[in-house]
């Protein structure tokens, strides 16, 4: 009966930490809510390759792993993905899971006061401004910890007897991972321009902002 016992308790203590794939180092135990569709665990993996500020390379990178794009749920888990990628100086900022939706792009282009924050209705940051590929995690940390405006980056170019062409910084990225504040209640949330740095350079207009490399990109998936 003891021994039966003792087995029961090891077997409980084995099925009460599933482990992460080879390859995804950090592990969370998460709050399963309606929001991170009831998720318990959680596995995430930094990810460096070149050109992962074009969104579909970076989705591409996770997806090789069999994983999705995803970020961090909550302060704790930005602090361990920040020792993380101090400890390997891994490559910041990193992509994340998280972009514009095409309806409120155009509310933006028609309007150049856009806020999303301020906005009323269906644009607003915590409503439905972004679409995000993974239903895992809950996005509420990420959107309300912007490093500046949303958006932060947007702009056109024009000529006379040319139409204007607009352009805005479009998809999440993770900043302040190797700031020597990272423990702070700093901003982390950044946006970038979703077709990437190589992409931009066939912009006219001002390019400063644009040609930002990020080489780094935030995997993740269920443990097995
Ligand atoms: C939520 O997770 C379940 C598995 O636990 C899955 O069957 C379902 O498709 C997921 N929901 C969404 C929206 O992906
Ligand atoms: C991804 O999943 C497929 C199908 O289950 C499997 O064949 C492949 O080895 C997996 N790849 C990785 C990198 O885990
Ligand atoms: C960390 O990485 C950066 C960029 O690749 C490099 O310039 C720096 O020397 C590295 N620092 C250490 C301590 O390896
Ligand atoms: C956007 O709205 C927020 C909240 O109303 C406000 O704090 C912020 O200053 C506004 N940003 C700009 C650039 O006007
Ligand atoms: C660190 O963060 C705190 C709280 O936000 C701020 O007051 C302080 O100025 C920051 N220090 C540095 C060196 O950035």
């Amino acid at each position: 009966m003891i021994i039966f016992l003792l087995f029961l308790s090891i077997l409980l203590v084995f099925s009460a930490s599933p482990k992460c794939p080879h390859g995804f180092p950090l592990h969370f135990e998460r709050k399963p809510t309606a929001l991170n569709n009831y998720t318990k665990d959680w596995c995430i993996a930094v990810v460096e390759y070149e050109g992962m500020g074009n969104r579909d390379r970076a989705r591409s990178i996770c997806i090789t792993i069999n994983a999705t794009l995803t970020m961090p749920e909550n302060k704790e888990e930005f602090i361990a993905i920040a020792k993380h990628v101090q400890a390997r100086n891994k490559s910041t900022p990193h992509a994340i899971d998280g972009e514009f939706t095409p309806r409120c792009k155009v509310e933006m282009y028609r309007n150049q006061e856009f806020n999303g924050t301020a906005e009323k209705g269906e644009c607003n940051v915590h409503n439905h401004l972004f679409n995000f590929d993974d239903v895992n995690t809950d996005p509420t940390f990420i959107l309300s910890h912007f490093t500046g405006g949303v958006p932060n980056a947007r702009g056109s170019n024009y000529g006379t007897g040319h139409p204007t062409f607009q352009y805005v910084a479009d998809c999440l990225v993770l900043e302040n991972t190797k700031s020597p504040n990272y423990t702070a209640p700093i901003g982390v949330t950044d946006l970038a321009y979703c077709v990437g740095a190589a992409s931009v350079k066939t912009y006219t207009g001002s390019l400063f902002d644009l040609k930002r490399e990020i080489s780094s990109v935030l995997c993740g998936k269920r443990p097995e």
